[in-house]
């Protein structure tokens, strides 16, 4: 098997890879399916993220702790999920207490987060989901991102769409507004200071007027109690012709999950309901298993959709 990562990918994994033999073995067996052209995307990427924690003020090595630091959260919480058939988080104040309002531990999630892109299967087909609906309306004039988190996914919509007059980024932590802002800061728009607005608000509970040509909303919908209304308010956001790019996950539990999908079709129910239909989806359970069989062992499945109006 040769894998031909670039040098700060390979930096990275091999970081990984000393801490966790288990990490190793699920990150080959992704990376060896992958081509040239995609390590060398993914390599521009990382060594961006690697400049991304310079301004922030953090080493690879401490990115990679924050990434470790992730997934023992995520682990923890599969357990006791595995054992009370609950998410461990049940209400909004508990995750902001612990999370969104933390700024040490929102700093480490949404750094190690970033990393997750890259080397974690799903979450990488999910980036390419993005990009295929960014790529597909190039000449989209308003962008709307709730939960940019880290900032990629905004940095990647930036870099391509080249017509923008408004780009929009809400979040409820201002530490993943202040991130996001930071990865921004590689971005060459002229007039991106002009253009650009961030929000550090609950979506839910903001009074947003415009409408936007595509909104990009990754990893949000299980992280709020009513998604229905979440939803809704993103159908009314939604120009006439506009696209959104939505992801989220079943049997998922996190140290900020509050909502809990026990399967797909719990979510694109609520996409009916919310007056969408799906263009395109992609259902991508974390373990080399079936979608049925992910269900029935309560395995994470990820899932991303690309919806329209209906
Ligand atoms: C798991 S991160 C997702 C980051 C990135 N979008 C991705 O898909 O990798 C969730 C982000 O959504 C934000 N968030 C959660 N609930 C929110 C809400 N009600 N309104 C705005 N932002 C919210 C969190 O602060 C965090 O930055």
């Amino acid at each position: 098997m040769t894998i031909k990562r670039e040098v700060v990918t390979n930096q990275i994994f091999n970081l990984i890879a000393k801490k966790s033999t288990f990490q190793k073995k699920k990150i080959n067996s992704f990376h060896k399916h992958l081509n040239k052209k995609d390590f060398n995307e993914i390599e521009f990427y990382l060594k961006l993220y690697k400049k991304f924690l310079f301004i922030n003020k953090l080493s690879l090595k401490n990115g990679v702790s924050s990434y470790h630091e992730m997934c023992t959260d995520m682990f923890n919480c599969h357990i006791k999920f595995l054992r009370s058939g609950r998410y461990p988080v049940q209400s909004l104040n508990e995750a902001k207490k612990n999370v969104y309002f933390n700024s040490i531990k929102m700093k480490s999630y949404m750094v190690g987060l970033a990393i997750s892109q890259f080397f974690w299967e799903t979450h990488y087909k999910m980036f390419k989901h993005l990009q295929k609906m960014i790529l597909s309306r190039k000449n989209a004039k308003s962008y709307l991102e709730i939960g940019p988190g880290h900032g990629l996914f905004s940095y990647f919509s930036l870099g391509i769409l080249k017509s923008l007059s408004n780009y929009t980024a809400i979040d409820i932590s201002k530490t993943s507004l202040n991130l996001t802002k930071n990865f921004l800061k590689f971005i060459s728009k002229t007039n991106f200071n002009k253009i650009s607005h961030f929000v550090n608000k609950d979506f839910l509970k903001l009074k947003e007027k415009n409408k936007f040509d595509l909104i990009v909303c990754g990893e949000v919908l299980e992280h709020v109690s009513d998604p229905i209304r979440l939803l809704k308010k993103i159908n009314v956001s939604l120009e006439k012709n506009g696209r959104v790019f939505i992801s989220t996950c079943a049997n998922c539990p996190a140290i900020d999950h509050v909502n809990e999908f026990f399967n797909i079709d719990e979510i694109e129910i609520l996409f009916k309901k919310a007056n969408f239909k799906v263009i395109s989806r992609k259902i991508l359970p974390v373990e080399k298993v079936s979608y049925r069989m992910a269900l029935q062992k309560k395995i994470t499945v990820n899932y991303s959709a690309i919806l329209e109006h209906k």
